[in-house]
């Protein structure tokens, strides 16, 4: 195949980040709906936990299949302005789920300021895959 889907990496890429969107709807629309959030063991909440997982799963199974196109045509031509984002975004994806595994205890503390930092994390994970997919497909 040629073009934007030769690689592996495109199609794990692509996987990551609609898993990514579809995580981050699960909680959104709930609260859409039930005018308020989850609770830390709703269902809602659970079924964003196991997203959650499965996100970070595709994102570390991405990272492991872009190594044979490092070299390709859109990773040499976007250059670093594209693939810094990526790195930035896994490590940001790492963090986050950090941070979403303590919101899971209900005596946590903190709660305002963990949600606080799991939106922020979220919300950057979001701009720093767009930029990274934008400079690849602009890069082909
Ligand atoms: C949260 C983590 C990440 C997500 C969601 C993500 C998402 C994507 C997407 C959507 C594509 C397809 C772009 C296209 O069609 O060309 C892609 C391709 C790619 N990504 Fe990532 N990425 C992530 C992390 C990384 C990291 C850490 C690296 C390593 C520097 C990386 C390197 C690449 C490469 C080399 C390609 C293939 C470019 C090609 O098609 O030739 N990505 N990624
Ligand atoms: C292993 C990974 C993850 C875990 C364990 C996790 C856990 C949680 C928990 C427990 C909540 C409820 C927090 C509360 O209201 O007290 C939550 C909310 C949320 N999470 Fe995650 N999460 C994960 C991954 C993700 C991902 C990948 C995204 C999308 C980028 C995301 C976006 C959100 C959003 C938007 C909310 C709603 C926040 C609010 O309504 O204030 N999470 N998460």
């Amino acid at each position: 195949m040629v073009g934007p889907m030769a690689h592996l990496a495109a199609w794990t890429g692509w996987l990551a980040a609609i898993s990514i969107v579809l995580s981050a709807l699960v909680p959104l629309i709930h609260r859409l709906r039930a005018g308020k959030r989850g609770a830390p063991t709703s269902p809602a909440v659970r079924l964003h936990v196991t997203f959650g997982f499965v996100t970070s799963c595709l994102a570390f199974g991405h990272t492991l299949t872009i190594v044979p196109a490092l070299g390709s045509e859109a990773a040499t031509a976007g250059g670093m302005p594209a693939l810094l984002p990526g790195g930035v975004a896994f490590f940001l994806l790492v963090a986050h789920a950090g941070i979403g595994l303590q919101l899971r205890n209900e005596k946590l503390r903190d709660r305002a300021k963990k949600r606080r930092a799991h939106m922020i994390t979220a919300t950057s994970i979001v701009v720093m895959v767009t930029v990274h997919a934008v400079a690849l497909l602009r890069a082909h």
